[in-house]
């Protein structure tokens, strides 16, 4: 498997892979991102086929959001959601960006679960974010590099945030 940028000639499978994996379904968005964003825009691609897809873009001097991220329903569990969010979160980095960031549904337990893996922390809880109502659950992750503050504990990996993370989902859901 490797991760690389979208093509418009992967729009057909992305867009499949989308209305599989969401509910709310938004053709002319990613079109969008591609030609104003693509460098943000991957896709993973096994053989002939892409697997899924991760697109992000900057949304401030210091943080990159993650818009949407999917893998083929046959392909997950495999580790593609984690190469995706990797690359993605090392564009960030290379854009010298200090956080991504993302928000995700509050019954969406397995995306959760691989975003708290990788170091995404669960810092509030957007009430109805969602079109059917749901709430989302905003997760942020921290890109520079770390350096030691007289906090204590957990904050010493995450000086200066500009937000106060809830550290264990259990304890906001
Ligand atoms: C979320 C999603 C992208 C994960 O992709 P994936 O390729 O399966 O992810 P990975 O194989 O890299 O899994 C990494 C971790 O995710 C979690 N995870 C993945 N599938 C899971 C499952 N079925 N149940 C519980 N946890 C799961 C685990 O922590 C896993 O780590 P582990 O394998 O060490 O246990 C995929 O499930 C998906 O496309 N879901 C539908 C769309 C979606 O919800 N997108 C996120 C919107 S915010």
């Amino acid at each position: 498997m490797i991760v690389r940028n979208f093509e418009p000639n992967d729009f057909s499978e992305v867009l499949e892979i989308e209305s599989e994996a969401f509910a709310e379904h938004n053709p002319f968005i990613y079109m969008n991102f591609y030609e104003m964003n693509s460098e943000c825009f991957l896709v993973a691609e096994e053989g002939e086929h892409i697997t899924g897809f991760v697109v992000g873009y900057q949304i401030s001097g210091e943080e990159g959001r993650i818009f949407s991220l999917a893998v083929r329903e046959r392909y997950r569990g495999y580790g593609t959601g984690t190469h995706l969010l990797d690359a993605i979160t090392d564009i960030f980095r290379e854009k010298m960006l200090a956080f991504a960031s993302l928000e995700v549904r509050l019954s969406n337990r397995e995306a959760q679960r691989l975003y708290q893996k990788i170091g995404f922390i669960p810092c509030w809880i957007q009430h109805g974010y969602y079109s059917d109502d749901e709430d989302g659950i905003v997760m942020k992750k921290r890109l520079t590099p770390v350096t030691r503050s007289a906090t204590g504990g957990f904050l010493n990996n995450v000086p200066n945030l500009p937000f106060r993370p809830v550290y264990r989902l259990e304890d906001i859901i």
